[in-house]
């Protein structure tokens, strides 16, 4: 039986599935929210012409679901991206990452003319920070990012055993404060080693979809 979080997962994915305009190619995200997103697709053949993914576990689930799998490259523009999020603020800034696919998800949301975020009521929070910062890095930067970190008052606790679809390594930055998300990610993006920060806030979502067990909230 689907728990809470599921259904209101599956909530959210079917509430965007009604944003997608028919016959365009669309970019998805990463993550247990957005594989029921791409289960609704399969459900709906035909609904979309193809779409651009953001790691390959997301490609092979789409393949898997018949559905044609691009370069984003090969596109002249991609007008919307789907995807879940860690956390999210009612200002639609998020961390993401915890599935590690962090990089291309923000490659895909500067490349989209709309980015739509959908996630379960149990992530919505007044201020970023609980869930750890994903940081995707550079392997034989680890500790010098690290320590970096540290510096500003985060732990950070490497995520061992994981490799990114990229080839690299993820700090996960504990204790930080993230009053200001648009500064935040500014600064940890300077870093010498730093990929991407799993802060997307700079770019933020433009609509988010808040399953909850009373129904979909869109903020
Ligand atoms: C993947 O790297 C993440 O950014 C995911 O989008 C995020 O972790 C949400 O995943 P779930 O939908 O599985 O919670």
């Amino acid at each position: 039986m689907a728990t809470d979080a599921e259904a209101n997962k599956r909530r959210a994915a079917l509430a965007a599935l009604e944003l997608v305009p028919s016959g365009v190619t669309i970019g998805i995200g990463t993550g247990s929210t957005v594989n029921l997103f791409i289960d609704a697709l399969a459900a709906n053949p035909g609904r979309v012409r193809s779409a651009v993914s953001s790691s390959q576990a997301s490609t092979a689930r789409l393949r898997a679901a018949g559905l044609a799998v691009v370069e984003l490259n090969e596109l002249p523009d991609l007008a919307l991206y789907v995807d879940g999020a860690d956390e999210a603020t009612p200002a639609r800034h998020l961390i993401k990452g915890g599935g590690g696919a962090l990089t291309r998800e923000k490659i895909l949301a500067a490349a989209a003319q709309r980015f739509v975020c959908i996630i379960d009521d149990t992530k919505l929070v007044t201020t970023l920070g609980r869930f750890p910062l994903p940081i995707e890095v550079i392997p034989m930067a680890r500790t010098l990012v690290a320590r970096q970190l540290t510096a500003r008052g985060g732990r950070p606790l490497w995520r061992q055993g994981f490799v990114t679809d990229n080839g690299n390594y993820i700090l996960d930055v504990h204790d930080l404060s993230i009053a200001d998300p648009v500064a935040l990610e500014r600064e940890l993006n300077q870093i010498t080693g730093v990929v991407t920060v799993g802060l997307f806030a700079a770019r933020p979502a433009d609509v988010l979809l808040v399953g909850t067990a009373q129904g979909v909230q869109t903020r």
